[in-house]
């Protein structure tokens, strides 16, 4: 059976960090109630010349590094992200090109904070199809561009990142035991559209608008339906949250993050959590969190692995990859 298996993945955060306390010097919040709410301690935030493209490629870079794979074998490039540098093309064009690639396929995905599972799928399905044999996905985000720096309900929340990985097609058994995407899961709920959204667009008001969110009806959807979709993607692998080595949730907020583990079933000592560090970087949380996993030694070449993610639309997803 041919599966998608995962072999190497790359991060980068811009050099500017913000702590809680600069936003405290600006805005009317604390570190004590950012922390306590969100588990959030700082986040990275682009230089003024640095593009959603030049932090893509950067992590790019590093993953087909410690993949061992070059640019030019690359056949499908699939990029997440809610920040392209422009309206079109797709930003994963730029990187195509940047990054020395002259075949195959690159394009954007838009599922906001669930990007990276959505990318995931797609290129899995394609690699399965026959459609791809070399992929790199890519979770690349520039937040700090919508965000409205006055409103302490939403800029506390968001940082700038990117993180890839490349997959890369091999003939499994077709059993639980193969390493690669054993499963993805997705679903939408476009009832939630004005949950959290962009208040500006192309189409509506030709500005870029700023980010306007209900907190509350966010988190309430967050840990139900995460807990849902990667119980689903377990099943569907024929596994259980027993069999699971690394929770790798979107790093929205350490609340949610906790719940859905609780849900689950998958203690705190087998979640990789980066928000603290991060905040929510929105598509490059979970490549970040997996970078940050495999770098410090904690994940290893045959753990198995539980992607999960929610965000905007609301879209959510679930993906189980055996490393
Ligand atoms: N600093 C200080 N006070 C604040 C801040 C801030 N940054 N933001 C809001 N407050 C105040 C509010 O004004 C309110 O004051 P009031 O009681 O005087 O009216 C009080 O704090 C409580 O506000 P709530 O919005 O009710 O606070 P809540 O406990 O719901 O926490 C939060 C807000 C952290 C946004 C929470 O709802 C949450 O985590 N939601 C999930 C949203 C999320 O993570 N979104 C990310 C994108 S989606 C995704 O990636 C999953």
């Amino acid at each position: 059976m041919r599966r998608s298996r995962l072999v190497g993945c790359g991060a980068y955060l811009p050099d500017r960090v913000l702590s809680n306390d600069d936003l405290a010097g600006r805005i009317d919040t604390s570190d004590e109630w950012i922390r306590t709410r969100t588990g959030i301690g700082q986040r990275h935030v682009a230089a003024d010349d640095e593009l959603t493209s030049d932090l893509a490629c950067a992590a790019s870079r590093k993953a087909l590094e410690s993949a061992g794979v070059d640019a030019a074998d690359l056949d499908l490039i699939v990029l997440a992200t809610s920040t392209p540098d422009n309206t079109f093309p797709a930003t994963a064009t730029k990187l195509q090109a940047r990054l020395g690639m002259t075949g195959g396929i690159a394009f954007d995905v838009q599922a906001v904070c669930a990007g990276f599972v959505c990318a995931l799928s797609v290129a899995d399905s394609m690699i399965r199809s026959g459609g791809a044999d070399t992929a790199l996905i890519v979770g690349a985000e520039t937040y700090s561009r919508i965000l409205d720096w006055d409103d302490r309900q939403t800029c506390v929340l968001f940082g700038d990142g990117s993180g890839a990985a490349v997959l890369r097609a091999e003939d499994g058994d077709g059993t639980s035991d193969d390493r690669g995407v054993l499963a993805v899961r997705m679903r939408s709920d476009g009832r939630h559209y004005q949950a959290l959204y962009v208040d500006g667009g192309v189409s509506t008001t030709q500005t870029s608008g700023y980010l306007r969110m209900q907190g509350r009806e966010v988190f309430r959807h967050a840990v139900a339906n995460l807990a849902e979709i990667a119980g689903e993607a377990l099943e569907a692998a024929g596994l259980t949250p027993a069999d699971v080595d690394w929770l790798v949730p979107h790093q929205a907020n350490r609340r949610i993050i906790d719940a859905t583990g609780k849900k689950l079933g998958i203690p705190a000592e087998k979640t990789i959590v980066t928000v603290e560090r991060h905040a929510n970087t929105s598509s490059a949380s979970i490549p970040l969190a997996l970078a940050a996993g495999i770098d410090d030694g904690r994940i290893a070449s045959g753990d198995l692995l539980v992607m999960e993610a929610i965000g905007g639309g609301l879209v959510w997803g679930a993906g189980v990859v055996r490393l």
